[in-house]
């Protein structure tokens, strides 16, 4: 019988049967349950005797990365509008960011009323690319916000050295990318600061979430500032009963915080995080030898990453099967092969649906502001060819067993054959 594609009805390569995501341990629930009986469900309810979940994660977050502090906050879109803010980036500033990322990347810059300069990216890691970097930097660049994107880690040591020479902040965008290391650190640590997203799909999670981490005190002290309305944690634990944040009001922030559920689940999380990562390193570094076998390309990462966190599975597919049947249709092919949602990548900025800056009134501040934010005014070929000839396979994937990732490139190599024949 003729071997036919499983999205036309053949047979399916694996079953289906993947881990799912995200999972939670006996201390997850533990630790709710302790939150649900302290009668404090954020960090701005009164204290009752113990320090906050928001706090103890922060602590814990720091230690795991090495950074000298934390700020918890909401989201990673929190995260990063207030790393900007705390780095006293403002209206009309300049911010260079990656050309293919999450659309957070340039709405948070554009949602403190700054100018997101959208900058090309390496063709083989799809991050920020430190020569476009250096050619996009102007007299009015404020910060660089680098996103260590899929499983890749940009090149930090380039692009550290570049924002030290103009003296403008790096910030890291390290959404993707916990327990991810370059030159034996965690990434976050290189610049001025580093933030993260626990949203549901990343691989620490409390459903939303996110942090902030520096090593500058001034820049923590504006971060904790800007998650709490303007208050910070009094220095000495209150009475019972009081207010644990203060109205320092050294400045006027929103609320960002994080609440103690969410800080509680995380503390639960991270002590799986780097076992977790473990299984995701061996099984991608198998996955890696099989595809290039076939002719795949596994995305590259900066030459002095010590350790990948693979928040995504990134592959760029062969050129011949990009112009002839384009990478959506070969996702949805695999997608149907291993039962797993396979996506293309995200859209450059110039060109993501998403990112909109004139569907909001609040950004009307003048011509020269619109032009300025208008996407369209930036080139970004590396980035479009990129994101047109990349596929993600989400991480779950990574956290099966090893005969799995044999079942995920005999899948492959079965579309590659068969996609071009639409009867089979
Ligand atoms: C690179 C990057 N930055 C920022 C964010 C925003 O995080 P959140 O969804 O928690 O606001 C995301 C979320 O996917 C992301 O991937």
């Amino acid at each position: 019988m003729l071997e036919k594609l499983a999205i036309y009805g053949g047979a399916m390569v694996h079953d289906g049967n993947w881990p799912n995501w995200p999972q939670s341990t006996d201390s997850t629930e533990h630790n709710v349950k302790c939150v649900l009986g302290s009668h404090r469900w954020s960090v701005s309810g009164q204290y009752r005797g113990q320090p906050s979940w928001e706090e103890r994660f922060g602590q814990k977050f720091a230690i795991y990365t090495g950074a000298g502090y934390c700020v918890p906050s909401s989201t990673g879109t929190a995260s990063l509008s207030m790393a900007l803010e705390a780095c006293e980036v403002g209206a009309y500033d300049e911010v260079i960011v990656p050309g293919v990322s999450w659309v957070t990347s340039a709405s948070a810059v554009l949602g403190i009323n700054a100018i997101p300069v959208l900058t090309d990216v390496d063709s083989k890691t799809g991050c920020l690319d430190p020569v476009a970097v250096e050619r996009a930097i102007t007299s009015r660049t404020r910060a660089i916000t680098v996103v260590h994107l899929g499983s890749a880690v940009a090149n930090l040591d380039r692009l550290v050295a570049i924002a030290r020479a103009h003296s403008i902040p790096l910030i890291e965008d390290c959404a993707q990318a916990h327990g991810a290391r370059y030159a034996d650190r965690h990434v976050g640590c290189f610049g001025a600061a580093g933030t993260f997203s626990m949203q549901h799909s990343k691989l620490l999670t409390s459903g939303e979430g996110g942090a902030v981490i520096t090593d500058d005190p001034d820049i923590a002290r504006r971060l904790e500032h800007l998650r709490a309305d303007g208050r910070t944690l009094s220095a000495q634990p209150p009475g019972m009963d009081e207010m644990a944040l203060v109205e320092s009001a050294e400045l006027m922030g929103n609320n960002h915080c994080l609440s103690e559920f969410h800080a509680a689940i995380l503390m639960a999380q991270l002590e799986v995080l780097d076992e977790q990562k473990a299984r995701r390193c061996r099984n991608a570094a198998m996955l890696d030898s099989l595809l290039v076998s076939l002719g795949f390309l596994p995305q590259a990462t900066a030459p002095r990453t010590t350790e990948r966190a693979y928040y995504t599975y990134v592959v760029r597919l062969p050129q011949s099967i990009v112009e002839t049947q384009g990478a959506e249709r070969f996702a949805a092919a695999l997608s149907a092969e291993i039962g797993l949602p396979c996506k293309t990548m995200y859209s450059a900025l110039n060109q993501n649906l998403l990112y909109q800056p004139f569907s909001r009134n609040r950004f009307a501040l003048g011509k020269a502001f619109t032009d300025a934010v208008d996407p369209s005014r930036f080139q970004l070929p590396k980035a479009q060819e990129f994101s047109n000839s990349c596929i993600a396979l989400p991480h779950r994937m990574l956290l099966s067993d090893t005969s799995s990732m044999q079942h995920v490139a005999a899948a492959f190599e079965k579309v590659a054959k068969l996609i071009d024949d639409r009867r089979t």
